[in-house]
This record gives structure tokens, sequence and C-alpha cells, in this order.
């Protein structure tokens, strides 16, 4: 029996690629810390149970904190994904799931953490830009990497069409990722996620592209 938590804060389209992907689980349950999240009313409509804990109604991060872990400990998940959860998690909660609580962030990390990722990229005038599945420790956006994407950036990109570029990718690789560790194919030494039986390639991205 596995389960899977995810936590949202919005669209919730990571959460959806995540409960599309025939993922070797017995049950998802999504959590939002907002109420409207749209992903609420997609992981019903997709047999998930969704329910709600309402940051606001918390005094401060830690009693919000505690209270989200006592959802997810009644639901004892293998996995806890963070899908667009916006949320800043505390050193507490991020040390009681160390090790199975995994986050997908919209850049290469360690490149861009925070907000706005795609503007940062556009600014620096980078020419590969992406996504990254990494574990979650106390600093945000930042820990063990297990998989990345990388997308070409366009002359004439603005940020909502980089945005979607990378996005595609995010749905890509972040099911990858779970399957990856629910059939215990990850191994943690320090920073570094080694993956079992993946594939390698040696392919070369050149973003513009070579011309002879
Ligand atoms: C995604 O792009 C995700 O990578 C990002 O929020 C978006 C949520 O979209 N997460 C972060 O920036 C975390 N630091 P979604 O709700 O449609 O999955």
């Amino acid at each position: 029996m596995k389960t899977l938590v995810i936590l949202i804060s919005g669209r919730g389209s990571n959460m959806q690629a995540l409960l599309e992907a025939g993922l070797p689980i017995n049950r998802a349950v999504v959590i939002s810390n907002n109420p409207d999240a749209e992903g609420l009313k997609i992981a019903e409509s997709l047999g998930a149970r969704a329910l709600c804990i309402n940051h606001r109604d918390f005094q401060d991060r830690e009693t919000f904190d505690t209270a989200l872990a006592t959802e997810i400990n009644r639901h004892q998940p293998n996995l806890i994904a963070l899908a667009g959860f916006m949320r800043i998690l505390s050193h507490d909660f991020v040390q009681q799931y160390q090790g199975r609580l995994i986050n997908i962030h919209p850049s290469l990390l360690p490149a861009y953490p925070g907000l706005h990722t795609h503007r940062h990229a556009l600014q620096e005038g980078v020419k590969i830009h992406g996504c990254t599945v990494h574990f979650v420790t106390a600093t945000v956006d930042h820990g063990p990497i297990v998989i990345q994407a990388a997308v070409p950036v366009m002359p004439d990109d603005t940020s909502q069409a980089l945005a979607n570029r990378v996005l595609q990718a995010e749905h890509r690789i972040y099911p990858q990722a779970v399957r990856w560790f629910l059939q215990d194919q990850l191994r943690l030494s320090g920073q570094v996620v080694t993956v079992s039986r993946a594939t390698t390639h040696d392919s070369v991205i050149y973003s513009p592209g070579l011309q002879n």
C-alpha cells in the first residue's frame, strides 16, 4: 500500500501530471493551503482525496506547519511531493520528512531559487533554462537534485512563453522522479542522488544552435 501526499497552492498542473501518470501508488491525497486553489477540484475529479488547511487560520508558520504535519501523518505517506506549494516550510517540518519530501522548481538549480525565475533568466540573458526536482532541505529551493530538464531560451521569448516551455518539461520530469522514488531507485549520498537503472546519454543542447 503506497500513499503519495501532494501539497499545492494553486493551479495544480504538476499535481495533475502526477495523478495522471499511472504511478505505483494506492492512494493520493492532495492538500492545499489555499481554499481557492484550482487544483483542488482537479484532484477530486481525478479520484484523489482533496482537502485544504488554510494557512490564514493560523497565527504563525509553526502552528500552521504543525497542523499540516498532523494531517499528513494521518495518511502515512511514503512520499510528500510539493507541487507549486508556495509556503516556506519551517526547519522542524522539513527535518521530520527528510529524505521523503521533494519539490519541483522552475529553474536549473542552483540558478534562480525563489520567485520569478523566468524573468530572471531572461534578464540575465541565459540561453538555456529549465527545471529541477530535488529533495527538500531547510534552505528554500535547495537540496539534492534528482532530475533536471533543460530548454532553450528563444530570442523573442516572453516570461510567459518561457514559463510554458519549462512547464511542459516539469510535467515530464516530476512523474519520473516520483516513480524512481517509489520504485526505490534513488540513493542519496550527501548532496548527490544516484538513480539506479536510469539511462544516460551524452547529447548536448546548443542554444542558439550551431551553424557551419
Ligand atoms: C510550477 O512552475 C512550479 O515549478 C513552481 O510553481 C508552479 C506551479 O504550477 N514552483 C515553485 O516556484 C516552487 N519554488 P502548478 O500549480 O501548475 O503545478
